[in-house]
This record gives C-alpha cells, structure tokens and sequence, in this order.
C-alpha cells in the first residue's frame, strides 16, 4: 500500500505566529508518524513578514503556493511595525485577501469550554458548563463585499456607503455547510439573521428554510441577531451550529470565544469547494493574534493552532481518526495540570510554548 501524502503550506506570518506553528508542525508529524500517512511541509511569507520582503503583504508566489497545497496552516499576521500603513497595505490586508481569491466562503469557529478552565471565564460556571457551540460564518460575502461602497461628496456632506446583499446560491452554500456539520455535532442549526428589518435577510431565511427540507434529522430554529446576542450569555448550553453571516458571525464568533474565557484554546477553519464524501480545501488558524508583545518569549499558549491542525486533518485532509487524537492528546495535557501562562492561575507551574508543544506530542497515541 502506498503511504498517503499531503501537503500542506505554512505560513507561520508574524509576532507568536512563528512559535505557535512551529510547536504544531511537532505535534502533527508525531501524528503522522502514528496515523500511517506523511505530510510534506512547504513554508512562504506573508503579512509583516512578507511585507518586510517584498513590499506585499501577500506576494503572488503565496497565494499560488497555497493554491497547490491540500491545506493552508497560518500562525497570525500583524504588528505594531506595520501599523501606520494604510488598509490595503497592511498585513491584515492579506487576510482578507487570502479569504477571498480562494473562495474560502465557510468560517468554522468552535468555542469549546475545557471544564478545569471553566473558572477563567467571565459568566458563572453554572450558565457555561458544557458549552460546545459551532459558529460557521459565513466568510466571503454580505456587508464586507458587497457593492456599491466607499466614501463620496464634498466635505463636510459626504456619505459612507456599504451593501448588504446575498443571492439564494450564496446563502445555500453556506447553509448546507452548516447543516452538514450540524450532523456530525448535536443535530440542531440556529440560523442568525435580522428577518424582520433586512430584505437580504428575509431572503436568507427563506432560503434556509427550503435548504432545511433536505436535511429532515437536523432541527432548525431561527433567532434574531439581538436576541441572539442576548441568549448565547443567557443560556449558551442550547445552542449548537449557529449559522450566520459574514458581519454578524465576525461578532457573535468573539462573544461565543469569550464564553470559554481562553481565547488562547480556540482554532478555526476557513473552507472553500463542495462538501460531501470527500474533503474540502482550507485553511487553518488560531483566533488569536500575533500579539507582538510577548512574540519570541516562549511565552504563547500553542494550544489553539495545534486544535486547528486537527480540523485540518479532518476537514482537507480526510485524516479523522488522527484529528481525534490531537484533539485528546490537548484534553488529556490540560487535564493533567500542563498550563500555559494565559489558562494558569496564581500558583499553577507554568509551561512555555515549546514545553507545552512536547508535552501535546508526547500525548499522541493511536489507541
Ligand atoms: C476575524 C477578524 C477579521 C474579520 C479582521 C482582522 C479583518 O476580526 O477574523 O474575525 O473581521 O473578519
Ligand atoms: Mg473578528
């Protein structure tokens, strides 16, 4: 039998951003070697870095590795260097870039609570306990995109113009994503939208409702982006797949982050293409920054890039049993009292970046 192979470009970008991707290529070659399969690493720049080597904040050449590779894995881009560029120019910039030239339309952020963290987090254990929700945002259309926009008029009159707008097609790719990962989870799809003020988002209720005739098994409900708001710190242990738009799951993803009190646990996985049977391209990458501050000091909890190496493997790689592991390999670490600076509390021994990194590694088994 011939050994499966992916490949697989790191862009480990800036700030933390290099140490975290780092300590997640160990983890994920422990994995390989485990799992039976292998996995070919390519590296390019991108944000500061790229910027700093090229004047772009993403070169053509990293876009066209990424679009040769099974699955893109990035650290963070940005930093206080970069900061008096102007909006295109910055490393954010790619990003968005990123996002859009690779049709990567589906955002999978889960806020997932590890119970010995529980008591980092703002909301009272009793409200939190058991969360495990996942926000899939929609990620390259609605208000970010839509035309016409910009700022026009003379001084003193002039107008900020962006457009919300979803066609039936946008809204049902979206949607079947949603009630796709709705069955590998709990069954339930919470469709966010502003219904009753927004044509678009009459549109896109309309929509989900006729996607979610051909998904009988999975309970659909609907809700309001205040009253979504409002529920997800009320009683969160009810929801499961939030299925949303590009703005409001930009702000829901970060309330749901912020339930878990550990912003430095959480990954993310942007996908393009079709899912079925097969697997879909993407990429991966924590949902936190590159905070510049602490960049190089050991300091970063790897926590969160490595649990996004798992959706990869499960997502574009079609290695579920290999992602389970990592994913076990994390609980079992924290269980075990290993903690970064982030998820210590006073007294608790703390782990740096690479110690945590090992530790993880070490965890990996196949049985
Ligand atoms: C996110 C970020 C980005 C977004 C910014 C950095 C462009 O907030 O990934 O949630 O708004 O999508
Ligand atoms: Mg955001």
């Amino acid at each position: 039998m011939t050994q499966r192979v992916h490949s697989v470009l790191l862009l480990p970008g800036d700030g933390v951003g290099v140490e975290v991707v780092r300590e997640t290529v160990k983890v994920l070659e422990r994995t390989a070697d485990l799992f039976g399969f292998s996995l070919s690493f390519t590296r390019a720049p991108v944000g500061g870095e790229a910027i700093d080597q090229t004047g772009e904040p993403l070169p053509a050449e990293t876009l066209q590795a990424a679009r040769d590779a099974d699955a893109v894995l990035l650290g963070a881009v940005g930093g206080p260097k970069w900061d008096d560029l102007s909006t295109d120019r910055r490393p954010e910039a790619a990003l968005l870039g990123l996002r859009e030239s690779l049709g990567l339309f589906a955002n999978l952020r889960p806020a997932i609570l590890f119970e010995e963290l529980a008591h980092a987090s703002t909301i009272r254990e009793e409200v939190i306990r058991g969360i495990d929700i996942m926000v899939v945002r929609e990620l390259n259309r609605g208000i970010y995109f839509g035309t016409p926009r910009g700022i026009s008029g003379e001084a003193g009159r002039r107008v900020g113009i962006n457009t919300l707008s979803y066609s039936e097609a946008e809204i049902e790719r979206i949607a079947r994503i949603a009630f796709q990962i709705a069955r590998t989870r709990k069954g339930k799809v919470t469709s966010v939208d502003k219904a009753n003020v927004l044509e678009s988002m009459a549109l896109w209720r309309e929509v989900v409702v006729r996607i979610g005739g051909d998904y009988p098994d999975i309970e659909l409900e609907h809700m309001y982006v205040d009253n979504c708001a409002m529920q997800l710190i009320r009683r969160p242990g009810e929801f499961d797949t939030i299925l949303t738009t590009n703005l409001f799951g930009d702000i829901l993803s970060d309330e749901a982050a912020m339930l878990t009190g550990s912003i430095g646990m959480l990954p993310s996985a942007s996908l393009g293409g079709v899912m079925g049977d097969g697997v879909m391209f993407g990429m991966y990458e924590p949902v936190h920054g590159s905070a510049p501050d602490i960049a190089g000091t050991d300091v970063a909890n790897p926590i969160a890039t490595i649990l996004s190496s798992a959706m990869m493997l499960e997502y574009s790689l079609g290695e579920e049993a290999a992602a389970r592991a990592i994913e076990r390999a994390v609980r079992d670490a924290v269980r075990e009292g290993l903690r970064t600076a982030d998820i210590a509390t006073r007294g608790e021994s703390i782990a740096g970046t690479s110690k945590m990194g090992d530790e993880i590694a070490r965890r990996i088994s196949n049985t």
